[in-house]
């Protein structure tokens, strides 16, 4: 998700899962072919497996920002036909090119020829009035044959004029029997459901339906929900860290990155909704937002907020 997960970001959601798939945000092939692509991909392989997302619809530029991708180490490669931005659709890419479902499928031949790691598409279940099934069978399979076997699909459809990115969301009603329709339509292929979707727990029956689950906005606003996946989704019977765990080794992290010359709230910014529903979230999120931009401060800022998180909790548990 744009401006959220950053590498940053990353290595505090891997603290939470060591099997879930990260994304990164998106980014554009012109930028990797034209900007600091050294930059645009740096990531630590701590943040593995993470899928880099990539926005174009130039099928020979595709294919260089995949090559790139594949080089920085990513395990897989997305193409972004989901984002309603004005300035995406001026550029020709995002849910626009759910009408374009052949140029979708040229980027995705000339991508996946040049890499050996899985080249996926993030899509919408319909863009404007094409939002019937018979356009999103005929997206899918079009991408199909050219051997796309992995589909993540946002159960809204996009609004492309007159909604905002943040308006396209949330007003376009979800629909999930639509993407379980698609995946009663092609079974052989791995249909991964987004959208709306907060709690991992209640979640888990969709797998009756689909092959997959993605969240989004709950996964960066509440993030401990993410500490139970290990368990539930891989069967991974190890004890996730408690969130003051996942604090101190976060602080560890922020310790390194400071060194190098990285701004403090880049990386607090991330955890604010770490604490969210439980006594003290409220008073730890007010101390981060607070204190973060002081010039003195530095990682022992993670230790503060834990300390007044923990007595928080300590008078609570007195007064109960
Ligand atoms: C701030 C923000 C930035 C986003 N950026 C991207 C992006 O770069 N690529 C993408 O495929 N989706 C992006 N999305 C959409 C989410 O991936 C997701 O499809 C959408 O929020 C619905 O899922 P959710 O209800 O679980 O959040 C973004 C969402 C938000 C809130």
């Amino acid at each position: 998700m744009m401006d959220w997960t950053d590498r940053h970001d990353r290595v505090f959601l891997r603290l939470l899962s060591k099997n879930m798939l990260l994304y990164t945000e998106m980014i554009t092939s012109k930028a990797l072919k034209f900007g600091d692509s050294k930059k645009l991909l740096a990531h630590s392989p701590r943040e593995h497996p993470v899928a880099l997302q990539i926005g174009g619809s130039e099928p020979h530029e595709m294919a260089y920002a995949a090559q790139l991708g594949e080089d920085a180490g990513y395990q897989e490669l997305n193409i972004n036909v989901g984002c309603p931005s004005s300035r995406v659709q001026s550029g020709m890419f995002g849910a626009c090119l759910m009408r374009e479902p052949h140029t979708v499928a040229e980027c995705f031949h000339a991508m996946q020829k040049v890499v050996n790691i899985p080249v996926t598409i993030k899509c919408r279940i319909g863009v404007d009035e094409n939002d019937d099934l018979e356009s999103l069978v005929t997206f899918i399979d079009t991408v199909a044959s050219a051997g796309c076997s992995t589909f993540i699909i946002h159960a809204r459809k996009a609004i492309l004029s007159g909604l905002s990115p943040k308006e396209n969301r949330e007003i376009p009603p979800l629909n999930y029997e639509r993407v379980y329709e698609v995946k009663r339509h092609f079974p052989q292929l791995h249909i991964i459901i987004n959208g709306g979707i907060k709690d991992p727990k209640s979640a888990l029956s969709m797998l009756e339906k689909v092959d997959g689950i993605m969240v989004g906005r709950e996964a960066y606003q509440n993030p401990y929900i993410l500490s139970a996946i290990d368990r539930l989704y891989y069967g991974k019977e190890q004890k996730p860290l408690s969130r003051f765990d996942v604090l101190d080794e976060y602080s560890n992290y922020i310790q390194q990155q400071l060194a190098q010359g990285v701004a403090l709230q880049h990386m607090t910014r991330h955890i604010l909704g770490l604490f969210k529903g439980e006594i003290g979230g409220k008073v730890f999120r007010r101390f981060l937002s607070e204190n973060t931009h002081n010039k003195n401060s530095g990682s022992e800022i993670i230790l503060n907020a834990k300390k007044i998180v923990m007595n928080a909790q300590k008078k609570s548990a007195l007064h109960s």
